[in-house]
């Protein structure tokens, strides 16, 4: 292997370490920064991810709560359900997890989320504030990969970042923060004809997909960094990403791995936007 690995999971320990510093600065105020977070339903890896999330929450010092509700809930309960998180002043974050139950609009339900209130940065609010450059909430997974290449000092300043996968919560949040970095920014996906052609010229690839080997050693540029959003499993039922990462960790300059690369950077910047919502309900943030 001649890249060198970002650490995600050291990463991450970081990034707690200054939010449970913050947090103990606001509970000295008398504020508790509260995440609520709701889940519809009894998808077992959404279960996995609701109860790593309140778990993160609870051992950084921030409160969270969780909701639970049958598959059968009805939406216009949980929209109701949402609106009165809206308006108490003691819940700062609103975390509705996906996927929903198929009855429901899940956009809609997002849409109901106080924008001041959207952790997930899932809200139409806060991707119109991150396509035209305001603050807003950032969705965790591509703010953490924004934090990874901050980690390695890399400037993104003319630098071709090629993103492999076009979804509202990946994809084309990752390509907006990449060029908001100043990079040149391609996005790739399922109708690409010449995947390769693009990330072989690349000095970042993005690899969001959530299919294995979409990367492979021959289409990457030597000494490029390689962010892998992937969480797929292997024949041996073993997690792997959407990277070939015994070959492309050859090729490559840095590289992260999965698991212990973005997974635990996406849960961290839950967090840090999160102690953000409580810190700008209470006027002293710096949003
Ligand atoms: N389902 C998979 N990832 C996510 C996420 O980041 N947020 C929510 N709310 N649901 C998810």
């Amino acid at each position: 292997m001649t890249a060198q690995l970002i650490d995600g999971n050291a990463l991450a320990r970081q990034v707690r370490t200054e939010v449970a510093g913050r947090v103990a600065a606001l509970k000295q105020r008398g504020i508790t920064p509260h995440l609520s977070v709701i889940l519809v339903g009894d998808n077992p890896a959404s279960m996995v991810y609701v109860r790593n999330k309140v778990a993160d929450s609870e051992q950084t010092g921030l409160k969270a709560t969780l909701e639970r509700y049958p598959a059968a809930f009805a939406q216009a309960e949980l929209l109701a359900r949402i609106r009165a998180l809206n308006v108490d002043p003691d819940v700062h974050g609103i975390l509705v997890q996906l996927p929903l139950p198929p009855h429901m609009d899940a956009q809609a339900v997002i849409e109901t989320i106080a924008p001041e209130k959207d952790v997930d940065g899932f809200h139409v609010a806060s991707a119109g504030a991150l396509m035209i450059g305001r603050p807003g909430f950032r969705p965790c997974t591509p703010y953490g990969c924004m934090r990874m290449l901050d980690s390695i000092g890399y400037s993104l300043k003319a630098k071709h970042a090629v993103v492999i996968g076009r979804s509202n919560i990946v994809g084309k949040p990752m390509a907006l923060m990449l060029l908001a970095q100043n990079a040149t920014v391609t996005i790739c996906h399922s109708a690409t004809l010449d995947l390769a052609h693009h990330t072989r010229d690349a000095d970042v690839v993005v690899a969001a997909v959530g299919k294995r080997n979409v990367l492979t050693a021959d289409m990457v540029k030597p000494g490029a960094v390689v962010i892998d959003v992937g969480m797929n499993r292997d024949d041996h039922g073993k997690l792997c990403g959407d990277v070939d990462f015994a070959g492309v960790s050859q090729v490559a300059g840095w590289i992260t791995p999965v698991p212990g690369g973005v997974g635990p950077m996406t849960r961290a910047m839950l967090l840090v936007n999160t102690i953000e919502a409580a810190q700008t309900a209470h006027q002293t943030g710096s949003k």
